[in-house]
């Protein structure tokens, strides 16, 4: 049976690695349905919106998507549609792995993480002032229930993974309520998993011992503003973010990106890497449960880094058709 996807090429380099994504899919004998939708700074003189309803309502009918990087300006106007499309679909959970892949230069080899980062509030909520001229508030918004969630979806996790070790990550230190509120939510649920290992870290100091050595850390379980920072710091220790793949799930929904953003530097160059992406396609045929179909991708994956095919990011030369076809090749 074929599976309905829905597929949005977004900004900047997106339409290039999605559409890679989309091949290597097909060449992997999936059976995919996709269902085109539009999305970000592109769309807006179209709908009057980055993130247009008919989109929304898609992923809801379809349940799994399939995203590229949207561009959010900078300073006044519309909201980020990435936070839109995670509390509109409340995707609660932003789930990375990041770990080193084989023949990517990187300053690690044995790099093998988790972050979840929680996706629904914090500082990313959203709901900011200006008070008078000069004088502008943000509210960091911490709940119990959106905590407790995603510290149960971490050790839930770490359970089914046999995973060791879970570090939550805060600055209680400073933002005694809010962040004190987030850690005594992880502390009550680590309780109940007596088999995992639960730790605590300062951000600061976190992001210290992750460039040090980050083998020492399992997953990490953190808030929204924190999470989005340590993904990228942790994409930087497996070769940047060209090669780390990304889920927002739900209780209902799923959407899957690379942690990645719409590099307008790059777009349109043939430049991009699209192993992120093609990845987190791997992560999205998982949760289909074509798990043997996502095997045999990341094998072709390793196979084509193995020949020497790479893109620009990684030191190489490949464009990102060129090594998508190598993938292809592998398959
Ligand atoms: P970015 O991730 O787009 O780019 C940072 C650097 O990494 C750039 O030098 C870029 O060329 C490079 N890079 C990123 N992806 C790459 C790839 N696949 N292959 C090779 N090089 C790659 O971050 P930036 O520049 O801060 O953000 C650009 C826009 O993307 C902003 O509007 C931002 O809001 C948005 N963004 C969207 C995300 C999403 O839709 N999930 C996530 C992050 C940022």
């Amino acid at each position: 049976m074929a599976h309905s996807v829905t597929l949005i090429p977004g900004d900047g380099i997106g339409p290039e690695v999605i559409e890679a994504a989309r091949q290597v899919v097909a060449a992997a004998g999936v059976d995919v349905h996709w269902h085109e939708a539009e999305a970000g700074a592109g769309v807006v003189a179209k709908y009057g919106t980055p993130m247009p309803d008919a989109t929304l309502n898609r992923i809801r009918e379809d349940r799994v998507a399939l995203k590229g990087p949207l561009t959010t300006p900078i300073g006044y106007g519309f909201g980020s549609p990435n936070v839109t499309l995670r509390k509109a679909l409340d995707l609660y959970v932003c789930l990375r792995p990041v770990s080193s892949l084989p023949l990517v230069p990187s300053r690690y080899e044995d790099v093998d993480l988790i972050v979840v980062r929680e996706n629904t509030e914090g500082l990313y909520s959203g709901v900011e002032h200006l008070v008078v001229p000069g004088i502008a508030e943000s509210l960091k918004i911490t709940t119990e229930v959106a905590s407790v969630r995603i510290a149960e979806y971490t050790f839930e996790l770490a359970r089914k993974l046999g995973r060791k070790r879970v570090t939550s990550v805060h600055k209680a230190n400073i933002m005694k309520i809010t962040d004190g509120l987030f850690l005594e939510c992880c502390r009550r649920v680590a309780r109940r998993y007596p088999e995992v290992e639960y730790q605590e870290e300062i951000i600061d100091a976190l992001c210290m011992k992750l460039v040090k050595d980050p083998t020492q850390f399992d997953m990490l379980l953190t808030d929204n503003l924190y999470g989005d920072i340590v993904s990228d710091l942790c994409a930087g220790l497996v070769g940047g973010l060209g090669v780390v793949p990304g889920a927002n799930l739900g209780r209902e929904w799923a959407v899957f990106e690379a942690v990645h953003g719409s590099a307008p530097d790059i777009a349109g160059k043939g430049m991009a890497n699209p192993l992120a992406v093609i990845l987190s396609a791997c992560m999205m045929l998982e949760h289909l449960e074509e798990d043997a179909a996502a095997r045999r991708v990341r094998d072709a994956v390793t196979r084509a880094l193995g020949s020497g095919v790479a893109t620009r990011d990684l030191g190489g030369t490949a464009t990102t058709q060129e090594f998508t076809q190598a993938v292809i090749a592998a398959l």
